[in-house]
C-alpha cells in the first residue's frame, strides 16, 4: 500500500517539476570501469553524446560524492582531470560508512588523471571561484544539499549533472529550482535512476 501511494505521489511529482527529456544520439561503451556495483551504471555511455551536444571541453572534471569510485572511474574516461569531493563516511540515503577514503584512494590509484579529496562540499566551495567544463553532482539527495551544492555547480561550470532524478524527487526539484534560478536550459536523461541536464 506504501509502495503504491509513494508511486502516485511521485508520479504528480514528476508532472510537477517536469523536465524535457534527453535523448541521446549515440550510447557509447567506456573502456575504464570499476568492476564494482552502482546506480549510476549505463550512465557513462551518454558523457560523449553530452560532451559533443553541449561542445564542452574536456579538461576539467569536478565531483561531488564519489563514494567508492565508480562514477569518478567513468568519468576519467573522457576528461583529462577528474577532482573527485567526498566525505568518504557516507550519509543517510546512500548509507553510513567508516572512513573509507585511504582504501579507496588505493583503489584508483592507476587512474593518474583522479585526484581525491576528502571534505564536505560546502567547505570545498568555500571562496572557491574555480570553473569547470563538467560537474556532476551526487550527494545526499534532499532538496537543501542539492540545491546549495547544485547552484554553486550549475554557476561554475559548462555542464553540471545531477544523478537520481528519477529515484529521489527532492533532487528532481532541486534541478528544476536551480535552472530556474540560473535561466539555464535543463534536461533529464530518465534511464538508470534519471540524470538532469543543466547547461
Ligand atoms: C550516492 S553516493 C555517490 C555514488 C557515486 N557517485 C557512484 O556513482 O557510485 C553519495 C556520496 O555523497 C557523499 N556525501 C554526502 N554528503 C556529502 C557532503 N556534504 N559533502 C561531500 N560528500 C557528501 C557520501 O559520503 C557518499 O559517498
Amino acid at each position: 500500500m506504501k509502495y503504491f501511494v509513494k508511486r502516485i505521489k511521485n508520479k504528480a511529482l514528476r508532472a510537477k517539476y517536469n523536465l524535457p527529456t534527453y535523448e541521446p544520439k549515440q550510447l557509447q561503451q567506456a573502456s575504464k570501469m570499476l568492476e564494482i556495483h552502482s546506480a549510476w551504471k549505463g550512465l557513462e555511455q551518454i558523457i560523449p553524446d553530452i560532451i559533443e551536444r553541449f561542445n564542452l571541453n574536456t579538461d576539467s572534471c569536478l565531483e561531488f560524492g564519489t563514494e567508492f569510485c565508480f562514477s569518478t572511474v567513468a568519468l576519467s574516461n573522457y576528461f583529462d582531470k577528474v577532482i573527485g569531493v567526498d566525505t568518504f563516511i557516507g550519509d543517510d540515503h546512500s548509507g553510513i560508512k567508516q572512513d573509507h577514503y585511504e582504501s579507496t584512494s588505493e583503489s584508483v590509484e592507476k587512474f593518474n588523471n583522479i585526484h581525491l579529496i576528502q571534505s564536505t562540499y560546502q567547505e570545498y566551495i568555500k571562496n572557491n571561484e574555480d570553473q569547470h567544463d563538467l560537474i556532476h553532482v551526487d550527494i545526499i539527495h534532499d532538496y537543501k544539499h542539492t540545491y546549495q551544492c547544485g547552484l554553486w555547480a550549475a554557476t561554475h561550470s559548462s555542464c553540471a549533472i545531477f544523478h537520481d532524478t528519477e529515484s529521489f524527487m527532492e533532487v528532481r526539484h532541486a534541478v528544476y529550482d536551480i535552472a530556474k534560478k540560473t535561466g539555464k536550459k535543463v534536461y533529464n536523461y530518465p534511464h538508470h535512476n534519471g540524470l538532469g541536464i543543466i547547461v
